[in-house]
């Protein structure tokens, strides 16, 4: 188990910041402003308008993204097995890809071990949660998607504590981590947070407001609320 995996495995929920909703010209900036709330997860959405519409970055933006902060690639690609490596290579600190997207998800799970990678596997909203389980074996991350992907900026979609409790379920005693990604917000941080998922990512919610710093202190004081102030110190 790696020091990012150990980190997001027990204690409250750590947040990765959707960095797709900054402002990218200045992401530099954005994410030295997030970092400075505590956050240490930059959430890179690499999308193909393949797999799901819309063309966001792909390595060379996560290998600048690396430089202040640790990537956390969600590859919504329709050929993970061809984007993994060079995200990997890139510096990604977690990569994780859609089951939905390839054939041989076991195989390209393999492919990651040993790489230094926390290995996710992202779920849409109408994907069965029973069908990961003969990875939870090869992987580290199981990504709820809480919206249908391709944007940021929609409503959150209603099932994650159903699902939150199946994968935990099916995933018994193993050192499985769980992420919710989508429509999280100020109002509704909380009431996820005490879902007790390993990981949360915010986009919008982070950089629409009246700035990223004070935003991401605002939802790190949502999870600590919900956590019994459980840590008033850094997020991995
Ligand atoms: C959806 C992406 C999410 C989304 C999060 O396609 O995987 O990461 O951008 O953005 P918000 O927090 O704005 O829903
Ligand atoms: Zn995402």
């Amino acid at each position: 188990m790696n020091d990012l995996h150990a980190s997001l495995l027990g204690g409250p929920p750590t947040l990765s910041v959707g960095v797709m909703s900054a402002d990218l010209l200045h992401l530099g900036d954005a994410i030295n402003e997030v970092s400075s709330a505590g956050v240490r997860l930059a959430h890179v959405d690499v999308i193909d308008g393949v797999f799901c519409p819309g063309l966001s970055a792909g390595a060379p933006f996560v290998a600048a993204v690396a430089r202040s902060a640790v990537p956390d690639v969600h590859l919504m690609v329709a050929d993970p097995l061809a984007a993994a490596e060079e995200h990997v290579a890139a510096g990604a600190g977690v990569v994780t890809f859609h089951l939905e997207a390839t054939r041989h998800p076991h195989r390209l799970l393999q492919s990651l071990a040993g790489r230094g990678v926390v290995r996710g596997v992202a779920l849409n909203p109408g994907t069965p949660i029973a069908s990961l389980e003969p990875l939870l074996d090869e992987l580290e991350l199981v990504l709820l998607l809480a919206v249908n992907p391709g944007w940021g900026g929609q409503s959150h979609i209603e099932t994650t504590p159903r699902r939150l409790e199946q994968v935990r379920a099916l995933a018994g005693s193993r050192p499985v981590a769980v992420g919710i990604d989508g429509g999280v917000t100020k109002a509704n941080i909380g009431r996820i947070a005490a879902l007790e998922p390993d990981l949360i990512v915010a986009g919008s919610a982070v950089f629409s407001g009246n700035g990223p710093a004070a935003a991401a202190r605002e939802l790190l004081d949502e999870i600590d609320r919900a956590h019994g102030g459980g840590n008033g110190g850094e997020h991995a």
